[in-house]
């Protein structure tokens, strides 16, 4: 048995899968966002340990035999944001999220003080990005950064409250602006720039590769009676790529979950930071990903439940499966700025075209139009770098409305695949990576796709009628000047 653990920005979800690959138990812990100004996002990195174990003692209580039986862990997590740890190794305060635009004037003098950047990194300096959140520390709250002796990504806390050791995979690394991607190691001039030495940051290991074991006195908790080791695991989205078997140079998935994106490994980094597409190390040896990253998807759907009162399913139901034309309204998806194409962390939601006519129905419409567009745009960044992307599997919560993934195939004009339900999702690719670290099996072998259910082909006159509507979306969006 393996189990894996996704910290996610919404919830911690952790999954028991056995030895063929089936789940056999999971569970689930929800989880709060602070914001404490507008386009800030943080979390408390208490409040993630405090849902990791809840998970981990809810399966103790309903699944004690798988528990018992678990063999390995793999953790997953939201990527980006920096955890900064006292020499007593305590989190010195919350942890700045991957959706907080706060640090985007470090991020110029990121690039002007390190010019190597984009090179080094394969990225553009974003405020995303963990090394100008730290800037943003040094500059505003300089005591905290002077007390800094670690600095952990998100699920590196997790595994360091978990093992007690002290090791980050390359593939969450990546999104630190700090790592050599092509090198797959520390950059110590990149490091130098933020003021930081090697010896603050965590090992690095593959995503694959074995990395720590699980306190005995943890083990003793959870009755995890074989203390099973832990492997280096993977950011969310590297890891929803293993859980897919997106292992292999040009199997692109589209991801709807509370962010969004278009990505597709390859063998060989071909970046364009100039057109904010994302270069990570892949959670296994030798493999990237190149991403468009938008940072609202599913979270915009969930957005327009919350102003309308109503759940998800109410909203979508009366839409049917397929539009019959483009909504009149148009919605860009920009609720904490956004990434791909624009790098612009002040960009914000707009609809369009409202009317006495407008309804509920025409609202929820435009806005999975509007997040369709978007990843439409991610998808031309990627075409850039000369990646072809005649299809695309889609993953996350959203990819279970019909709906939305016929107006995707539409948008885009590719076919977009639904995966077997159960055997997706970034927990299910850290149960596998935690297999591959204690078995040393082929990796191709276990990180087998799963099956397609159902295949949205797009149809052909709204193809041409979404290809006529997006340069208009388009001009929606202005950079404030
Ligand atoms: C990727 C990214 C998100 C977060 C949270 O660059 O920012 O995928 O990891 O999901």
């Amino acid at each position: 048995m393996y189990l894996g653990i996704d910290l996610g920005t919404s919830a911690v979800k952790t999954i028991i899968v056995d030895d063929a690959q089936r789940v056999v138990a999971s569970s689930s812990h929800a989880l709060t966002m602070d914001v404490p100004r507008p386009g800030w996002a943080e979390q408390d990195p208490a409040a993630w340990i405090a849902a990791v174990f809840a998970t981990l003692d809810a399966l103790k209580a309903d699944h004690p035999g798988a528990l018992a039986a678990v063999d390995a862990i793999g953790l997953s997590g939201q990527m980006h944001g920096p955890v900064l740890l006292d020499a007593a190794m305590k989190p010195l305060r919350p942890c700045i999220l991957w959706n907080d635009g706060r640090s985007e004037r470090e991020c110029l003098a990121l690039e002007q003080r390190w010019p190597a950047l984009r090179m080094i990194t394969g990225n553009k300096a974003m405020p995303g990005f963990a090394a100008p959140k730290l800037m943003w520390i040094a500059a505003h709250e300089p005591e905290i950064f002077a007390a800094t002796r670690l600095v952990l990504l998100p699920k590196a806390y997790v595994r360091l409250v978990l093992t007690g050791d002290v090791i980050e995979d390359m593939s969450d690394a990546s999104g630190s602006l700090w790592l050599d991607v092509v090198g797959r190691d520390w950059s110590d001039e990149g490091l130098a720039a933020t003021g930081l030495t090697r010896a603050q940051m965590p090992r690095l290991v593959e995503g694959c590769a074995p990395a720590g074991r699980l306190r005995s006195d943890l083990a003793e908790r959870w009755g995890m009676t074989k203390r099973p080791a832990f492997a280096g695991g993977a950011g969310d989205n590297p890891a929803g790529a293993v859980g897919i078997g997106a292992v292999r140079p040009g199997a692109t998935f589209i991801t709807l979950g509370t962010s969004g994106a278009v990505i597709t490994p390859v063998d060989a980094v071909t970046a364009n930071p100039e057109r904010v597409v994302h270069t990570f190390c892949h959670a296994v040896p030798a493999m990237w990903l190149q991403a468009g990253a938008m940072l609202s998807a599913a979270s915009c759907l969930a957005w327009v439940a919350r102003l309308l009162g109503a759940s998800e399913t109410e909203l979508l139901a009366p839409l049917g499966a397929r539009p019959a034309a483009p909504s009149p309204v148009s919605f860009l998806p920009y609720l904490a700025g956004e990434r791909t194409p624009h790098d612009d962390p002040h960009a914000r939601g707009l609809l369009d075209g409202l009317s006495h006519a407008t309804d509920r129905s025409v609202i929820v419409q435009a806005v999975l139009e509007g997040v369709a567009f978007a990843l439409a745009d991610c998808r031309d960044a990627l075409r850039e770098t000369g990646l072809v992307i005649a299809e695309a599997d889609a993953i996350g919560g959203g990819s279970r409305s019909d709906l939305w993934l016929a107006i995707l195939a539409d948008v885009l004009g590719i076919p977009v695949h639904r995966l077997a339900e159960g055997e997706t999702g970034a927990a299910f690719g850290a149960a596998r990576l935690a297999r591959l670290a204690v078995t040393g099996e082929d990796i191709g072998a276990v990180c087998t796709p799963p099956a397609r259910m159902r295949t949205f082909a797009p149809d052909v006159a709204l193809s041409a009628a979404y290809a006529e509507r997006r340069p208009r979306w388009q001009q929606l969006y202005r950079r404030p000047s």
